[in-house]
Formats: structure tokens, sequence, C-alpha cells
């Protein structure tokens, strides 16, 4: 078969990575990648976005499946303009996709299924907005509707910051169209897991859970950012959780969708709260999550070409996923500032190559070549993977492997993981 994955970040490059060692794949494209996934793939200089161009490409180069990473082009279509033209696509609909591009959407779905989630309620008029915050108790959730690259939720410590963050979005347009609503939300305080699944539409499997870490700082501070590492399983996920998530959340929602007339074909995400032991869903998403992608593909035993044709074929009812007894540790390296400020086109010294064996692998999210050079291109620069028997050896491994690696600004955070250990 030949595959085009869509993207050019650490989750495209685990996916990349994961592909590549299919026997079914023949060649692999990657648009537009990065450095290391030229390792495993031809990059081909085509923007994510782009969906015209990737059209094109795809049909020029019979490309057998697409795989989409990124939220923007689903967002945008690319799965109803490849279906329309007969190209196997892996990634949810305009529609069905706006489980994660509307925050708007999502709550009413959740509503209308039951699925346990923070109250909340959406507003177009700062105004009225204001008005609502000042009855509620602080902290409390201030998000933007649409797409924000994460950085679209507020969660304010009182209610002069929660107006801040209304009036920035709904009269600053601090966030464009994606800010025209807000929702206003409940802060639950509790512990954060990530659960994604395969869904065909009908049939969910669940994968591994996994713990993002999304503050740049240690023990959980400092702003927001994509990603600072993640761990896989997450023992917060119990097999009863995990039930229930399935339950009360992944199937409620892909039948929501569904009844609807936007059935979901793709990965869909769950990002809970857990309080007290009851998970209430933050947010959905329509793609692998990143950088839980880095930990949880590293730990699939069954053919990640099989899982995603089950998926676009809708056939996963049929298919037995199987998963290994392992733990996978990411910790992501990212530039100085970030997520503020910083800068791109520094070398990097030190990456080791990726086989597709070995237990450690240094996944690439923001890296470019310049000549023979490889530098960094954006805020997260690489996610070293490793995986081993259990998570606190494969903590130290993912941390021993990243001491040979050096760039001027370089920063990572050091807890990764400690949550659990
Ligand atoms: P989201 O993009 O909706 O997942 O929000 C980003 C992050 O903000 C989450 O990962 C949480 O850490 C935090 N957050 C979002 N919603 C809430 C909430 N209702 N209560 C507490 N924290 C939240
Ligand atoms: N890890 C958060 C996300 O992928 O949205």
């Amino acid at each position: 078969m030949k595959i085009l994955v869509i993207g050019s970040g650490g989750r495209e490059h685990a996916l990349v990575w994961k592909l590549a060692q299919s026997p079914r794949v023949t060649k692999l494209f990657c648009a537009p990648g990065n450095a290391g996934i030229s390792q495993h793939a031809t990059c081909v200089p085509i923007a994510a976005d782009d969906l015209p161009g990737l059209q094109k490409f795809a049909v020029s180069e019979r490309i057998d499946l697409t795989v989409v990473g990124p939220e923007v082009p689903l967002a945008l279509g690319i799965a109803d303009l490849f279906r329309k033209n007969k190209l196997k696509v892996f990634g949810p609909t305009k529609n069905a996709a706006r489980i994660e591009s509307s925050k708007a959407f999502a709550k009413d779905l959740m509503l209308r299924q039951k699925i346990p989630t923070a109250a909340s309620r959406t507003f177009e008029q700062a105004s009225a907005a204001i008005h609502y915050l000042e009855t509620q108790p602080v902290p409390i959730v201030v998000k933007a509707d649409g797409l924000a690259q994460g950085k679209g939720v507020v969660v304010a410590q009182s209610h002069e910051e929660a107006r801040e963050a209304v009036l920035n979005m709904l009269e600053q347009h601090a966030f464009g169209a994606a800010g025209q609503r807000v929702i206003i939300e409940e802060c639950i305080q509790g512990e954060e897991v990530t659960l994604m699944a395969f869904a065909d539409g009908k049939t969910v499997k669940p994968m591994l859970a996994a713990q993002d870490h999304k503050r740049i700082g240690a023990g959980d501070t400092g702003p927001n950012t994509g990603g600072m590492g993640a761990y896989a399983p997450a023992p917060l996920a119990t097999p009863a959780l995990r039930y229930t998530l399935m339950r009360e959340v992944l199937y409620p929602a892909i039948e929501g969708l569904a009844r609807v007339g936007s059935p979901f074909f793709g990965v869909i995400y769950a990002g809970v709260m857990v309080r007290d032991g009851v998970p209430y869903v933050l947010e959905f998403n329509a793609r692998f999550g990143d950088p839980e992608t880095q930990v949880v593909l590293p730990l699939l035993k069954t053919d990640l070409v099989d899982v995603l044709e089950a998926v676009v074929e809708h056939r996963l009812d049929q298919l037995d996923i199987e998963w290994s007894e392992d733990a996978a540790v990411c910790v992501v390296m990212s530039s100085g500032g970030y997520p503020g400020k910083y800068s791109t086109g520094v070398p990097i010294s030190g990456i080791p190559d990726i086989g597709s064996s070995d237990s450690s692998m240094v996944f690439h999210a923001g890296t470019a070549w310049n000549g023979e050079q490889i530098v960094t291109s954006g805020g997260r620069v690489l996610g070293v993977t490793a995986v081993s028997p259990n998570l606190a050896k494969a903590k130290s491994q993912a941390y021993e492997s990243l001491e040979g690696i050096r760039f001027d600004g370089q920063y990572y955070r050091n807890d990764i993981a400690n949550r659990v250990l």
C-alpha cells in the first residue's frame, strides 16, 4: 500500500514510524513532514491545510490510504473532499469533526447524550457572558468555541481574570472567528486522563489511556502548552474507569453523532478530568493526541495499517487490537521561550536515528534540514520516548536518552510521569 500521512509534528513522526514497520506498506509519504520524518517517508512540501494540493498529490501518486494528523485539515473538510474523489482517508468528516472544532457543538452533544461534563453556558455577547460569570464561583473556565491550538482556554482564578478573558475573545477578537462564541464552564479540580479510541461509525475500540502534561513548568506550573510530555498506560484509568468511559462517554458520543447524520470515522479523543473517581469530559478531539500518540503507538502490537483499514472499511468489530504490557514515557524538548516567543533555525546535535525495534526513539516535532544540519523549526522540537517493562524504568530511560541531545535554549520538564511514580 502507498500511504500518505498529513502533518509535521511529533504525532505524525510517531504515525510514520509505526506505519513504516508494517509489511503491508510499500511507499510512505508525509506532507509536509519534518527532518525526522524524512528518515522513514518521502516528505512532500504541501501544507497540511492545502486541501486541493493534497488531493492532487493523492490522485497523481495513487495513494491507497491518507492518514490525517492535525485538526485543521479535518475541520476544513479534507475527509469529505477525499471521499468525494474516491480516495480512502482516515479521519472524520467536517461535520463529525465539530466535536473538536466547536466546543459549543460538543457541549450540546454531551448534554443530549447525557455524557458527564462540567456545567457550562455559551455566549456571543460579552455583557451577557460577564453578567453570568459574576454569578458563578471562582475559579471558572473561559473557552473560545473554535480551534485555537490549545491556547483558547483560560482557567481564571478571579472574576477579574475571567472578565478579561471574555473581553479578549469577544471584543478584542484575540482568536478571530474561533472566539466569536465563548463557553463559560465550571472548574473541575482533579486528575486529567486521555482516552483515545478508534471508531468506524458504529464500533469503538479504545487505546491505552495516557496522561499529558500541558503546563510548561515542573509541578504543573505556568502557561498551557501543546503538551510537554506524556506517559501510558495511565494507572488512573483503572479497568472500571475505562469501562465507564466507554459506556458513558465514547459510545454515547459516537451514537449521538450518527443520530445527527454525522457518523464518526477515525480517532475520537476524550480529555477527561477525574474528581473523586468520577469522570467529566473537558474536551473531545477528532484525531490522535500530541504527545499522547508518541507513548500510545509504541505500545500497539497489531499492525497499524490493519487497524486504520478496518476503520475506513467499517469492520472494526471484526478486529482484535492487541497492546503490549510495557509502559512508555515521552519527554518533550522545547525551544527556550516557548509557549511565548522563541527563535528557530538553532542547530541540534546528538539526535540518534530510530530503528524499528529500538526501545528509545526520538520523535521530531519542530525540526528541519538546513543543508546537512538539523535545526529547530518550532516551539516543541523533539519528543524522546522510551518503552520499558514499567513506568519508572521508562522514565529513567527517556531522561537518559535525551542527555546527549543539545541545542541552544533547550528546555524540558524534569518531572514527566512523577504523578504516578
Ligand atoms: P481543553 O482544551 O478544553 O482540554 O482545555 C485545556 C486545559 O484546560 C485542560 O487540559 C485542563 O487542564 C484545563 N481545563 C479545561 N476545562 C476545564 C475545567 N472545566 N475545569 C478545570 N480545568 C479545565
Ligand atoms: N494533547 C492534547 C491534544 O492533542 O490536544
